[in-house]
Protein backbone atom coordinates (compact mmCIF):
# COMPACT_ATOMS: atom_id res chain seq x y z
CA UNK A 1 0.00 0.00 0.00
CA UNK A 2 2.82 2.88 0.74
CA UNK A 3 4.49 1.47 -2.51
CA UNK A 4 1.54 2.39 -4.46
CA UNK A 5 1.10 5.64 -2.75
CA UNK A 6 4.56 6.50 -3.49
CA UNK A 7 4.40 5.79 -7.00
CA UNK A 8 1.11 7.67 -7.61
CA UNK A 9 2.64 10.41 -5.99
CA UNK A 10 5.61 10.09 -8.79
CA UNK A 11 2.90 9.37 -11.29
CA UNK A 12 1.08 12.31 -10.48
CA UNK A 13 3.86 14.73 -10.59
CA UNK A 14 5.75 13.20 -13.24
CA UNK A 15 2.00 13.84 -15.38
CA UNK A 16 2.45 17.88 -14.59
CA UNK A 17 -0.29 17.51 -12.33
CA UNK A 18 -3.14 16.13 -14.80
CA UNK A 19 -5.53 13.84 -13.19
CA UNK A 20 -5.22 10.64 -13.86
CA UNK A 21 -7.83 7.93 -13.08
CA UNK A 22 -7.18 5.66 -10.67
CA UNK A 23 -8.53 2.34 -12.25
CA UNK A 24 -6.46 3.29 -15.28
CA UNK A 25 -3.44 3.98 -12.45
CA UNK A 26 -4.30 0.51 -10.84
CA UNK A 27 -3.90 -0.89 -14.08
CA UNK A 28 -0.95 1.14 -15.57
CA UNK A 29 0.87 -0.07 -12.22
CA UNK A 30 0.13 -3.57 -12.63
CA UNK A 31 1.70 -4.04 -16.20
CA UNK A 32 4.22 -1.03 -16.07
CA UNK A 33 5.17 -1.08 -12.23
CA UNK A 34 7.74 1.80 -12.62
CA UNK A 35 8.30 5.33 -14.25
CA UNK A 36 8.94 6.10 -16.80
CA UNK A 37 6.01 5.58 -18.80
CA UNK A 38 5.60 5.33 -22.47
CA UNK A 39 2.95 7.24 -23.31
CA UNK A 40 5.47 9.63 -24.51
CA UNK A 41 7.86 7.57 -26.01
CA UNK A 42 11.19 9.09 -27.73
CA UNK A 43 12.69 8.41 -31.34
CA UNK A 44 15.40 5.85 -31.11
CA UNK A 45 18.35 6.95 -32.06
CA UNK A 46 21.78 5.04 -33.40
CA UNK A 47 24.74 5.54 -32.32
CA UNK A 48 27.39 7.28 -34.00
CA UNK A 49 29.70 5.38 -35.52
CA UNK A 50 33.31 5.70 -34.26
CA UNK A 51 35.73 7.74 -35.99
CA UNK A 52 38.74 6.13 -34.76
CA UNK A 53 41.30 7.28 -32.60
CA UNK A 54 40.32 7.31 -28.61
CA UNK A 55 37.69 5.43 -26.87
CA UNK A 56 37.28 6.99 -23.61
CA UNK A 57 35.27 5.14 -20.69
CA UNK A 58 33.60 8.20 -19.17
CA UNK A 59 30.61 9.53 -16.78
CA UNK A 60 27.86 10.46 -18.78
CA UNK A 61 24.54 11.10 -18.60
CA UNK A 62 20.86 9.44 -19.89
CA UNK A 63 17.90 11.02 -19.88
CA UNK A 64 15.24 8.19 -18.55
CA UNK A 65 12.36 11.02 -17.90
CA UNK A 66 11.69 13.87 -20.05
CA UNK A 67 13.67 16.84 -18.30
CA UNK A 68 15.46 15.01 -15.70
CA UNK A 69 19.00 13.37 -16.50
CA UNK A 70 20.38 10.21 -14.85
CA UNK A 71 24.00 9.94 -13.69
CA UNK A 72 25.67 7.21 -15.93
CA UNK A 73 28.58 5.73 -17.48
CA UNK A 74 29.40 5.88 -21.27
CA UNK A 75 32.15 5.72 -24.07
CA UNK A 76 33.02 8.82 -25.34
CA UNK A 77 30.35 10.65 -23.44
CA UNK A 78 27.55 8.15 -25.08
CA UNK A 79 25.16 5.75 -23.98
CA UNK A 80 25.37 3.30 -25.77
CA UNK A 81 29.11 3.75 -26.96
CA UNK A 82 30.28 4.42 -30.77
CA UNK A 83 29.58 1.69 -33.21
CA UNK A 84 32.50 0.31 -34.87
CA UNK A 85 32.74 -0.68 -37.89
CA UNK A 86 35.19 -2.66 -39.73
CA UNK A 87 36.01 -5.12 -42.88
CA UNK A 88 36.90 -8.51 -42.39
CA UNK A 89 40.64 -8.44 -43.76
CA UNK A 90 41.38 -4.76 -41.80
CA UNK A 91 43.04 -3.91 -38.72
CA UNK A 92 41.07 -2.70 -36.05
CA UNK A 93 43.21 -0.01 -33.46
CA UNK A 94 42.06 1.91 -31.05
CA UNK A 95 43.43 3.72 -27.72
CA UNK A 96 41.31 3.32 -24.87
CA UNK A 97 41.53 5.77 -21.99
CA UNK A 98 40.54 5.26 -18.45
CA UNK A 99 37.93 8.56 -17.45
CA UNK A 100 36.37 6.95 -14.82
CA UNK A 101 37.13 6.82 -11.17
CA UNK A 102 37.93 3.00 -11.26
CA UNK A 103 39.55 0.19 -12.66
CA UNK A 104 37.97 -0.91 -16.07
CA UNK A 105 38.90 -3.03 -19.17
CA UNK A 106 37.26 -2.93 -22.45
CA UNK A 107 36.40 -6.35 -23.89
CA UNK A 108 35.70 -6.92 -27.29
CA UNK A 109 33.14 -9.46 -27.42
CA UNK A 110 32.14 -11.48 -29.90
CA UNK A 111 35.66 -10.92 -31.74
CA UNK A 112 38.83 -12.88 -32.03
CA UNK A 113 41.58 -11.04 -30.90
CA UNK A 114 45.00 -12.32 -29.42
CA UNK A 115 44.28 -13.26 -25.77
CA UNK A 116 46.33 -10.20 -24.16
CA UNK A 117 44.21 -7.57 -26.11
CA UNK A 118 40.93 -9.20 -25.15
CA UNK A 119 40.41 -7.40 -21.99
CA UNK A 120 40.46 -9.73 -19.79
CA UNK A 121 39.86 -8.93 -16.20
CA UNK A 122 43.56 -8.92 -14.90
CA UNK A 123 44.55 -5.92 -17.59
CA UNK A 124 42.40 -3.88 -15.26
CA UNK A 125 43.67 -0.49 -15.73
CA UNK A 126 43.08 2.88 -13.27
CA UNK A 127 42.13 6.32 -13.60
CA UNK A 128 44.00 8.31 -16.19
CA UNK A 129 45.78 5.00 -17.70
CA UNK A 130 44.97 4.04 -20.99
CA UNK A 131 45.61 1.28 -23.13
CA UNK A 132 46.63 0.30 -27.31
CA UNK A 133 44.50 -2.46 -28.38
CA UNK A 134 45.56 -3.11 -32.07
CA UNK A 135 44.84 -6.79 -34.12
CA UNK A 136 43.76 -7.90 -37.28
CA UNK A 137 40.16 -9.02 -38.21
CA UNK A 138 39.30 -12.16 -39.90
CA UNK A 139 36.11 -13.41 -39.38
CA UNK A 140 32.75 -13.32 -40.68
CA UNK A 141 30.29 -10.18 -40.90
CA UNK A 142 28.63 -10.01 -37.48
CA UNK A 143 27.13 -8.08 -35.08
CA UNK A 144 29.54 -8.27 -31.78
CA UNK A 145 30.24 -5.69 -29.03
CA UNK A 146 32.41 -4.19 -26.64
CA UNK A 147 32.15 -3.85 -23.06
CA UNK A 148 34.28 -2.97 -19.78
CA UNK A 149 35.37 -6.91 -17.79
CA UNK A 150 36.99 -5.75 -14.17
CA UNK A 151 36.75 -8.42 -11.84
CA UNK A 152 33.53 -8.01 -9.45
CA UNK A 153 32.33 -4.71 -11.06
CA UNK A 154 31.43 -5.41 -14.62
CA UNK A 155 27.50 -5.78 -13.98
CA UNK A 156 27.65 -2.10 -12.28
CA UNK A 157 29.90 -0.64 -15.42
CA UNK A 158 27.69 -1.92 -17.76
CA UNK A 159 24.57 -0.98 -16.14
CA UNK A 160 25.57 2.35 -16.17
CA UNK A 161 25.91 2.24 -19.89
CA UNK A 162 29.33 0.87 -20.82
CA UNK A 163 28.50 -1.04 -24.05
CA UNK A 164 28.61 -0.06 -27.62
CA UNK A 165 28.37 -2.38 -30.88
CA UNK A 166 31.09 -3.81 -33.36
CA UNK A 167 30.18 -4.41 -36.77
CA UNK A 168 31.97 -6.58 -39.03
CA UNK A 169 31.24 -6.37 -42.54
CA UNK A 170 32.57 -8.56 -45.38
CA UNK A 171 32.03 -9.09 -49.29
CA UNK A 172 30.13 -12.52 -48.29
CA UNK A 173 27.20 -10.39 -46.85
CA UNK A 174 27.40 -7.55 -49.42
CA UNK A 175 26.54 -9.58 -52.12
CA UNK A 176 23.08 -10.06 -50.64
CA UNK A 177 22.17 -6.89 -50.46
CA UNK A 178 20.43 -6.58 -47.47
CA UNK A 179 18.75 -3.65 -45.98
CA UNK A 180 20.59 -1.38 -45.19
CA UNK A 181 20.94 3.17 -44.73
CA UNK A 182 17.24 3.85 -43.18
CA UNK A 183 16.20 0.58 -43.98
CA UNK A 184 18.71 -0.96 -40.77
CA UNK A 185 17.77 -0.47 -37.30
CA UNK A 186 20.87 -1.90 -34.91
CA UNK A 187 19.32 -1.69 -31.66
CA UNK A 188 21.59 -2.62 -27.90
CA UNK A 189 18.25 -3.75 -26.00
CA UNK A 190 18.28 -3.55 -22.07
CA UNK A 191 16.30 -2.84 -19.54
CA UNK A 192 16.67 -0.23 -16.46
CA UNK A 193 14.88 1.53 -13.68
CA UNK A 194 15.46 4.49 -11.72
CA UNK A 195 15.45 4.32 -7.71
CA UNK A 196 12.95 6.10 -5.70
CA UNK A 197 15.14 8.67 -5.02
CA UNK A 198 15.55 9.51 -8.85
CA UNK A 199 18.85 7.82 -9.72
CA UNK A 200 19.89 4.73 -11.97
CA UNK A 201 22.17 2.86 -9.87
CA UNK A 202 22.57 -1.08 -10.11
CA UNK A 203 20.58 -2.90 -8.78
CA UNK A 204 21.83 -6.05 -7.06
CA UNK A 205 19.37 -8.14 -8.43
CA UNK A 206 20.29 -6.93 -11.87
CA UNK A 207 17.03 -6.19 -13.11
CA UNK A 208 15.30 -3.13 -14.56
CA UNK A 209 11.77 -2.48 -15.30
CA UNK A 210 11.27 -0.71 -18.33
CA UNK A 211 13.05 -1.31 -21.71
CA UNK A 212 15.58 0.94 -22.79
CA UNK A 213 17.01 0.98 -26.84
CA UNK A 214 19.74 2.74 -27.53
CA UNK A 215 19.50 5.08 -23.91
CA UNK A 216 16.01 6.18 -24.87
CA UNK A 217 13.37 4.65 -22.84
CA UNK A 218 10.36 2.78 -24.59
CA UNK A 219 11.69 3.77 -27.54
CA UNK A 220 9.70 4.00 -31.19
CA UNK A 221 11.02 4.48 -34.91
CA UNK A 222 9.63 5.62 -38.04
CA UNK A 223 10.06 3.11 -40.88
CA UNK A 224 9.50 2.74 -44.73
CA UNK A 225 6.76 0.61 -45.98
CA UNK A 226 9.14 -1.90 -47.30
CA UNK A 227 11.89 -4.71 -45.81
CA UNK A 228 14.04 -3.41 -42.97
CA UNK A 229 17.12 -5.22 -40.96
CA UNK A 230 16.01 -5.00 -37.52
CA UNK A 231 19.91 -6.16 -35.20
CA UNK A 232 18.94 -7.17 -31.85
CA UNK A 233 21.98 -6.89 -29.22
CA UNK A 234 20.68 -8.12 -25.26
CA UNK A 235 22.42 -5.89 -23.54
CA UNK A 236 20.81 -6.41 -20.09
CA UNK A 237 22.92 -7.50 -17.25
CA UNK A 238 20.35 -10.52 -16.49
CA UNK A 239 17.21 -10.39 -18.59
CA UNK A 240 16.37 -12.66 -20.80
CA UNK A 241 13.56 -11.12 -23.59
CA UNK A 242 11.06 -13.38 -25.39
CA UNK A 243 11.07 -11.55 -28.68
CA UNK A 244 7.85 -11.10 -30.51
CA UNK A 245 6.94 -9.61 -33.47
CA UNK A 246 3.52 -8.26 -34.81
CA UNK A 247 4.72 -8.45 -38.67
CA UNK A 248 6.27 -11.27 -40.91
CA UNK A 249 9.74 -11.78 -40.37
CA UNK A 250 13.00 -14.05 -41.09
CA UNK A 251 15.37 -15.17 -39.25
CA UNK A 252 19.37 -14.28 -40.95
CA UNK A 253 21.63 -14.68 -38.80
CA UNK A 254 23.07 -14.14 -34.96
CA UNK A 255 26.04 -13.90 -32.86
CA UNK A 256 28.57 -15.41 -35.34
CA UNK A 257 26.75 -13.67 -38.52
CA UNK A 258 24.57 -15.15 -41.27
CA UNK A 259 22.75 -18.22 -40.72
CA UNK A 260 23.10 -20.96 -43.41
CA UNK A 261 19.31 -20.45 -44.23
CA UNK A 262 16.90 -17.74 -44.13
CA UNK A 263 14.19 -19.04 -41.76
CA UNK A 264 10.52 -17.24 -41.11
CA UNK A 265 10.37 -16.51 -37.45
CA UNK A 266 7.47 -14.68 -35.18
CA UNK A 267 9.26 -15.24 -31.62
CA UNK A 268 12.46 -16.20 -30.17
CA UNK A 269 14.21 -15.87 -26.65
CA UNK A 270 17.21 -13.54 -26.43
CA UNK A 271 19.27 -14.25 -23.42
CA UNK A 272 21.76 -11.64 -22.36
CA UNK A 273 24.73 -11.03 -24.97
CA UNK A 274 23.14 -12.90 -27.29
CA UNK A 275 22.10 -11.23 -31.09
CA UNK A 276 20.11 -12.00 -33.62
CA UNK A 277 19.51 -10.39 -37.14
CA UNK A 278 15.72 -9.96 -38.77
CA UNK A 279 14.70 -9.10 -41.46
CA UNK A 280 11.24 -7.41 -41.18
CA UNK A 281 8.44 -7.23 -43.99
CA UNK A 282 6.50 -3.72 -43.31
CA UNK A 283 5.61 -3.26 -47.07
CA UNK A 284 2.41 -4.43 -46.52
CA UNK A 285 1.00 -2.06 -43.53
CA UNK A 286 -0.91 1.13 -44.37
CA UNK A 287 0.85 4.46 -43.26
CA UNK A 288 0.52 5.24 -39.90
CA UNK A 289 0.41 1.54 -38.20
CA UNK A 290 1.66 1.06 -35.35
CA UNK A 291 3.61 -2.41 -34.53
CA UNK A 292 5.82 -3.62 -31.88
CA UNK A 293 8.61 -5.66 -31.06
CA UNK A 294 7.30 -7.15 -27.99
CA UNK A 295 8.82 -9.10 -24.74
CA UNK A 296 6.05 -11.84 -23.77
CA UNK A 297 6.92 -12.32 -20.62
CA UNK A 298 6.29 -8.83 -19.26
CA UNK A 299 4.24 -7.90 -22.09
CA UNK A 300 6.14 -4.63 -22.80
CA UNK A 301 6.31 -2.88 -25.95
CA UNK A 302 9.67 -2.78 -26.44
CA UNK A 303 10.52 -0.92 -29.58
CA UNK A 304 7.34 0.55 -32.01
CA UNK A 305 7.60 1.16 -35.50
CA UNK A 306 5.08 3.50 -37.02
CA UNK A 307 4.85 2.82 -40.82
CA UNK A 308 5.49 6.04 -42.82
CA UNK A 309 4.27 7.21 -46.28
CA UNK A 310 7.07 6.30 -47.55
CA UNK A 311 7.32 2.74 -49.50
CA UNK A 312 10.92 2.23 -50.02
CA UNK A 313 12.56 -0.53 -52.01
CA UNK A 314 12.07 -3.99 -51.19
CA UNK A 315 15.18 -5.22 -52.30
CA UNK A 316 17.03 -8.27 -51.22
CA UNK A 317 14.32 -10.62 -50.16
CA UNK A 318 16.15 -13.43 -48.38
CA UNK A 319 13.10 -15.87 -47.52
CA UNK A 320 14.10 -18.69 -49.25
CA UNK A 321 18.22 -17.95 -49.74
CA UNK A 322 20.92 -19.32 -48.63
CA UNK A 323 22.61 -17.31 -47.44
CA UNK A 324 25.57 -18.61 -46.15
CA UNK A 325 28.08 -21.80 -45.98
CA UNK A 326 29.00 -23.03 -42.69
CA UNK A 327 31.35 -25.76 -42.09
CA UNK A 328 30.18 -28.26 -39.42
CA UNK A 329 32.35 -29.24 -36.64
CA UNK A 330 32.83 -32.81 -36.18
CA UNK A 331 33.12 -34.66 -32.93
CA UNK A 332 31.76 -38.30 -32.30
CA UNK A 333 32.23 -39.30 -28.59
CA UNK A 334 31.24 -38.07 -25.49
CA UNK A 335 31.87 -34.63 -23.87
CA UNK A 336 35.24 -33.69 -23.24
CA UNK A 337 34.36 -31.64 -20.82
CA UNK A 338 31.21 -30.79 -18.51
CA UNK A 339 30.90 -27.54 -16.92
CA UNK A 340 28.10 -26.81 -14.40
CA UNK A 341 26.98 -23.56 -13.19
CA UNK A 342 25.92 -24.02 -10.01
CA UNK A 343 23.61 -21.18 -8.00
CA UNK A 344 24.64 -17.75 -8.75
CA UNK A 345 28.81 -18.03 -8.16
CA UNK A 346 30.45 -21.08 -9.05
CA UNK A 347 31.03 -23.64 -11.73
CA UNK A 348 31.91 -27.26 -10.75
CA UNK A 349 31.90 -26.46 -7.33
CA UNK A 350 34.73 -23.29 -7.97
CA UNK A 351 34.49 -19.48 -8.02
CA UNK A 352 36.51 -17.63 -10.23
CA UNK A 353 40.39 -16.91 -9.28
CA UNK A 354 42.31 -14.35 -11.20
CA UNK A 355 44.97 -16.44 -11.34
CA UNK A 356 44.08 -19.72 -11.43
CA UNK A 357 44.07 -21.66 -14.95
CA UNK A 358 41.34 -24.27 -14.70
CA UNK A 359 41.91 -26.30 -17.39
CA UNK A 360 44.05 -26.35 -20.60
CA UNK A 361 42.24 -26.95 -24.62
CA UNK A 362 44.42 -28.32 -27.34
CA UNK A 363 44.72 -25.43 -29.73
CA UNK A 364 42.73 -26.77 -33.43
CA UNK A 365 40.92 -29.25 -31.91
CA UNK A 366 37.31 -29.58 -31.97
CA UNK A 367 35.85 -30.37 -28.30
CA UNK A 368 32.86 -31.13 -27.26
CA UNK A 369 31.73 -29.25 -23.91
CA UNK A 370 28.25 -29.80 -22.02
CA UNK A 371 26.62 -26.51 -20.30
CA UNK A 372 24.38 -27.86 -17.53
CA UNK A 373 22.42 -25.61 -14.97
CA UNK A 374 22.67 -26.19 -11.52
CA UNK A 375 20.28 -23.93 -9.70
CA UNK A 376 20.08 -19.93 -10.57
CA UNK A 377 19.38 -20.22 -14.09
CA UNK A 378 18.94 -18.08 -16.61
CA UNK A 379 22.74 -18.73 -17.25
CA UNK A 380 23.62 -17.26 -20.47
CA UNK A 381 27.42 -19.32 -21.35
CA UNK A 382 29.42 -17.27 -23.14
CA UNK A 383 33.12 -18.29 -24.72
CA UNK A 384 36.08 -15.78 -25.09
CA UNK A 385 37.98 -15.46 -28.16
CA UNK A 386 36.13 -18.36 -30.27
CA UNK A 387 32.50 -19.60 -31.93
CA UNK A 388 30.98 -23.26 -31.59
CA UNK A 389 28.18 -24.46 -32.49
CA UNK A 390 25.01 -25.76 -30.35
CA UNK A 391 24.38 -29.33 -30.90
CA UNK A 392 21.90 -30.01 -28.56
CA UNK A 393 19.82 -29.41 -25.34
CA UNK A 394 18.46 -31.58 -23.03
CA UNK A 395 16.01 -31.33 -20.19
CA UNK A 396 13.93 -28.26 -19.96
CA UNK A 397 13.22 -26.72 -23.41
CA UNK A 398 14.49 -29.57 -24.90
CA UNK A 399 15.68 -28.42 -28.12
CA UNK A 400 18.18 -26.33 -30.22
CA UNK A 401 16.36 -23.24 -31.93
CA UNK A 402 16.60 -21.61 -35.42
CA UNK A 403 18.55 -18.94 -33.58
CA UNK A 404 20.95 -20.96 -31.95
CA UNK A 405 22.50 -22.79 -35.43
CA UNK A 406 25.48 -21.24 -36.94
CA UNK A 407 28.14 -19.82 -34.97
CA UNK A 408 27.45 -18.36 -31.41
CA UNK A 409 29.76 -17.33 -28.73
CA UNK A 410 26.59 -16.79 -25.85
CA UNK A 411 24.37 -19.80 -25.12
CA UNK A 412 21.16 -19.37 -22.53
CA UNK A 413 20.83 -22.18 -20.07
CA UNK A 414 17.15 -22.44 -18.47
CA UNK A 415 16.80 -24.54 -15.28
CA UNK A 416 17.43 -27.98 -15.58
CA UNK A 417 19.01 -28.07 -19.05
CA UNK A 418 22.34 -29.63 -20.21
CA UNK A 419 23.40 -27.78 -23.56
CA UNK A 420 26.52 -29.45 -25.72
CA UNK A 421 28.26 -27.36 -28.18
CA UNK A 422 30.66 -27.92 -30.37
CA UNK A 423 34.15 -25.87 -30.19
CA UNK A 424 37.31 -25.35 -31.67
CA UNK A 425 40.18 -22.50 -30.49
CA UNK A 426 42.11 -22.38 -33.84
CA UNK A 427 43.21 -18.73 -33.53
CA UNK A 428 45.85 -17.96 -30.79
CA UNK A 429 46.95 -19.65 -27.84
CA UNK A 430 46.93 -17.66 -24.60
CA UNK A 431 44.82 -17.41 -21.63
CA UNK A 432 40.53 -17.43 -22.48
CA UNK A 433 37.71 -17.28 -20.30
CA UNK A 434 34.43 -18.96 -20.01
CA UNK A 435 31.78 -17.38 -18.06
CA UNK A 436 28.51 -16.68 -17.21
CA UNK A 437 27.15 -13.72 -18.70
CA UNK A 438 24.46 -12.73 -16.27
CA UNK A 439 26.55 -10.19 -14.95
CA UNK A 440 25.93 -10.54 -11.51
CA UNK A 441 27.09 -14.24 -11.76
CA UNK A 442 29.73 -13.14 -13.67
CA UNK A 443 30.90 -10.78 -11.16
CA UNK A 444 30.05 -13.18 -8.07
CA UNK A 445 32.64 -15.53 -9.68
CA UNK A 446 31.03 -17.63 -11.99
CA UNK A 447 33.83 -17.77 -14.49
CA UNK A 448 36.98 -19.77 -15.41
CA UNK A 449 40.52 -19.21 -16.59
CA UNK A 450 41.92 -21.79 -19.18
CA UNK A 451 44.53 -21.97 -21.62
CA UNK A 452 44.27 -22.65 -25.45
CA UNK A 453 47.79 -24.39 -26.10
CA UNK A 454 49.99 -26.29 -28.83
CA UNK A 455 51.73 -28.41 -25.57
CA UNK A 456 48.53 -29.34 -23.48
CA UNK A 457 50.22 -32.13 -21.58
CA UNK A 458 52.89 -29.81 -20.79
CA UNK A 459 50.72 -26.77 -19.81
CA UNK A 460 48.63 -29.18 -17.91
CA UNK A 461 51.24 -30.59 -16.26
CA UNK A 462 52.64 -26.82 -14.90
CA UNK A 463 49.16 -25.75 -14.32
CA UNK A 464 48.59 -28.39 -11.93
CA UNK A 465 51.88 -27.42 -10.32
CA UNK A 466 51.20 -23.93 -10.07
CA UNK A 467 47.86 -24.79 -8.67
CA UNK A 468 49.21 -26.23 -5.40
CA UNK A 469 52.31 -23.92 -5.29
CA UNK A 470 51.87 -20.52 -6.74
CA UNK A 471 53.07 -19.29 -9.86
CA UNK A 472 56.00 -20.14 -11.22
CA UNK A 473 58.42 -18.90 -13.44
CA UNK A 474 58.90 -21.81 -16.46
CA UNK A 475 62.21 -21.42 -18.03
CA UNK A 476 60.48 -21.46 -21.37
CA UNK A 477 57.52 -19.08 -20.45
CA UNK A 478 56.40 -17.68 -23.95
CA UNK A 479 55.27 -14.43 -23.02
CU1 LIG B 1 30.62 -10.08 -23.09
CU2 LIG B 1 33.46 -12.06 -21.04
O1 LIG B 1 31.99 -11.04 -22.04
CU1 LIG C 1 33.26 -12.01 -24.56
CU1 LIG D 1 24.61 -17.59 -14.27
Amino acid sequence: MTKLTRRRLLAGALSGGSVLSLTGLAACLQSRPSLPEPQSRRSLTAPVDFAGGRLIAEPAQLELRSGSKQDGYGYNGMIPGPTVRVRRGDRFSVRTDNGLREPTTVHWHGLIPPPEMDGHPSDAFGPGESRLVDFPVDQRASLNWYHPHPHHATAEQVWLGLAGLFVIEDAEEDALGLPAGDAETLIVLRDGRISPSGNFNHRSSGLGDFPIGNGVPWPQREVARSLHRLRILNGANRRVFELELGVPATLIGNDGGLLERAEAISRLTLGPAERVDLIVDFSGLNPGTVTALRCRDTAWSLVEFITSQREGRSRGRPQTAVLSRIEPLVHDGEPDRVFRFEGHARINGLMFEMDRIDFVVPFGRTERWRFESRGGAPHPIHVHGAHFQVIERRGGRNRVFAWERGWKDTVLLQEGEAVDVLIRFDAYEGRYLLHCHRLEHEDHGMMMNFLVSQAPERDQARVDVENLFGPICWSDDRV
